[in-house]
């Protein structure tokens, strides 16, 4: 581990590379020293340089990038971010450099990837970090600070409403469940079921505190499933949503209980691919005995408006609101999203703890107990009944379920 500065490989060079390339900007402890993907890591590279954050090297393997930088960050599709897990470990095994590892969310696409990412990085000595970004989004950690005097008074919050919704991702391989894991359940479910746990749990708690003890879900196809917009779908993204269909909506209610004072908290998350409104909203609310919080990220401090007269577009629609719907009337501009969504704060995280030889504040651990509320949530959906997370059975189940939806059989329920 190189002192002073966390030197940073990133396997991957997409969309999600760059938002954290931005994100590093703000973190004086991390650099992005190299990186790898079969297609476009010239671009990445260029675009690092130009940001002044690292040399960004491009490698032209996994094992390679290994064997120059502290940790290396998975930025890669789903489906092949398992894969990518087995090689960091083969080379940390094998002497590499490398001793951290970062996944983005998901942690593998059902338990039985998400463990087997875990049982990797403990037999490689690696340490982990598994990015939820909402967790570490600055109005989440404020709130908790604020309110710290009124949780001690009255007790913590025992309701969280929390919904990330857009109008649907922006390249292919997300549309396939066979390959992404399932719809947005699987790709935005994650983040919303995350941060209302972390909401609900008490100041002071590890983030799995809170028992989850029962998931109910359903979902649905809604806007996708409409004869006009899967053409739509297959026209622009090439995906024939008739074949593999994927939930475009899920909704839920987990309950959890505080394993001291047996105090019952409930989360209820919605989360969309079908919210054709201005463009990515992150939601949660929280509401204790007497007080409460809640964040929109959808309200901005700047908002624009271009008039009918005035009829162009905006300088840069995609830098304004991420996955923005329009470019002209009335709109909201959020002018630094990497540090909104909490990536610069996960990313200073990393940097910090791996330093310091310790696990990020998510370890691996944690992306897995968040897969598998995930999976509970499809299994309840497919069940259509609650499932109870305290029976030893259902927990032995969910080692090895794999949603139908991930299967390629979405057509069986949607
Ligand atoms: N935290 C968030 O809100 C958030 C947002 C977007 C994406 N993500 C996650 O980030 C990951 C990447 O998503 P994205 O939007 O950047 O996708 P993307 O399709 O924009 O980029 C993926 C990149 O990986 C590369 N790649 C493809 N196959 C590869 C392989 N076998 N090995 C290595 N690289 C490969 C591609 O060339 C591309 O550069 C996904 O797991 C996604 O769930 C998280």
């Amino acid at each position: 581990m190189t002192q002073g500065s966390l030197k940073l490989g990133i396997v991957g060079a997409g969309f999600i590379a760059h938002f954290h390339a931005r994100a590093i900007q703000s973190v004086r402890a991390m650099v992005i020293d190299g990186v790898y993907a079969p297609r476009g890591p010239e671009r990445l590279s260029a675009y690092v340089r130009k940001l002044g954050v690292g040399d960004a090297k491009v490698y032209n393997s996994v094992r390679e990038l290994c064997e120059h930088v502290d940790a290396v960050a998975i930025y890669c599709p789903n489906f092949a971010s398992l894969a990518t897990m087995e090689e960091i470990a083969a080379a940390r095994q094998a002497g590499a450099r490398v001793s951290a590892v970062i996944c983005e969310k998901p942690l593998g696409r059902n338990v039985k990837e998400a463990l087997r990412f875990v049982q990797l990085a403990e037999e490689a000595h690696l340490l982990t970090a598994y990015f939820e970004n909402q967790i570490h989004m600055k109005p989440i950690q404020v709130q908790r600070e604020q309110l710290r005097p009124q949780q001690e008074a009255m007790g913590p919050l025992t309701l969280a409403r929390c919904a990330e919704e857009h109008a649907g991702p922006h390249k292919p391989w997300f549309w396939d469940p066979t390959v992404q894991g399932g719809g947005v359940l699987c790709d935005m479910g994650c983040h919303s079921i995350a941060v209302g746990w972390y909401v609900l749990n008490p100041l002071g708690k590890p983030p799995q505190f809170l028992e989850p003890i029962s998931v109910s879900c359903d979902v649905a196809l809604l806007k996708w499933g409409q004869k006009f917009w899967r053409e739509k779908l297959l026209q622009e993204q090439g995906v024939d949503y008739s074949k593999t269909p994927a939930e475009d909506y899920a909704t839920g209610v987990i309950t959890f209980r505080n394993p001291e004072t047996k105090q019952i908290a409930k989360l209820q998350f919605t989360d969309s691919w079908m919210y054709d409104k201005q463009g990515l909203r992150l939601y949660m609310e929280g509401l204790g005995p007497g007080y409460g919080f809640e964040v929109n990220t959808l309200q901005s401090p700047l908002n624009l408006f271009i008039g009918d007269s005035a009829a162009t577009a905006i300088g840069d629609q995609e830098s304004a609101l991420e996955k923005s719907t329009a470019s002209r009337g009335l709109l909201s501009v959020q002018v630094n999203e990497p540090d909104l969504y909490g990536y610069v704060d996960e990313n200073r995280d990393a940097a910090t703890r791996f330093l310091q030889w310790d696990h990020g504040l998510l370890p691996f651990s944690y992306g897995l107990a968040i897969n598998k509320l995930v999976m509970a949530c499809y299994m309840s959906a497919e069940r259509k009944s609650v499932i109870d997370l305290t029976n030893p059975t259902i927990q032995r189940e969910l080692e090895s379920f794999v949603p139908l939806i991930q299967q390629g059989r979405g057509a069986e329920m949607l």
